[in-house]
């Protein structure tokens, strides 16, 4: 089954990452991502035989991963592969670390994943052109409380993403 990790957003930050997608699109055209698709990945992992996802849940579930808060406040626009994102001019440490340690736990169990280096973004457009201007948009700040692992349904009118399991993110009063 086709697998990645990422972040999923609350109904809010969802909320808020949808209004976005709707302003990139006045700028870019393009297709919008499906509201309920929309997160952040940390590793994809392609295609997964049955019997090795345990293997990976396992790897995932060895992770502590501690608390952070994202700021989006980030619009762009790749050229190369025409999708437009919503992005965070800070990357905070510990998510750099949630993805490190999750890459090295995948690596450490011998689960192959696309080894690109990871760039904090959430898609929100795809075929978008390239905007003269970026739409000035309200920063958003997401606290995300666990990270998940999805399967992806490839069906005629694109992907379909459902959680298979998630882990919590340690708050500070866990320590
Ligand atoms: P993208 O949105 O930048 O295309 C599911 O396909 C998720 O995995 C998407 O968020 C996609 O990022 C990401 N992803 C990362 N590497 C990928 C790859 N090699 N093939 C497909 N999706 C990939």
């Amino acid at each position: 089954m086709r697998l990645f990790f990422a972040l999923w957003p609350d109904e809010r930050v969802r909320a808020q990452l949808t209004r976005w997608a709707r302003e990139l699109h006045a700028a870019c055209g393009g297709r919008l991502m499906r509201s309920e698709s929309l997160h952040l990945t940390l590793a994809f992992l392609g295609n997964v035989e049955d019997a090795r996802v345990a293997e990976v849940e396992r790897a995932a579930a060895a992770i502590a991963a501690r608390a952070f808060s994202l700021k989006l406040d980030q619009p762009g626009h790749w050229k190369h592969n025409r999708i437009a994102w919503a992005g965070a001019s800070v990357v905070p440490p510990e998510l750099d670390a949630l993805v490190a340690d999750l890459r090295a736990a995948l690596s450490g169990a011998h689960v192959v994943f696309d080894p690109k280096a990871f760039v904090s973004h959430v898609t929100l457009l795809r075929d978008a052109s390239e905007p003269r201007a970026m739409p000035a948009l309200q920063p958003i700040e997401w606290k995300p409380d666990s990270f998940a692992l999805m399967r992806s349904v490839v069906l005629p009118r694109g992907s379909r993403y459902e959680v298979r399991q998630s882990w919590k993110v340690l708050q500070q009063s866990d320590c």
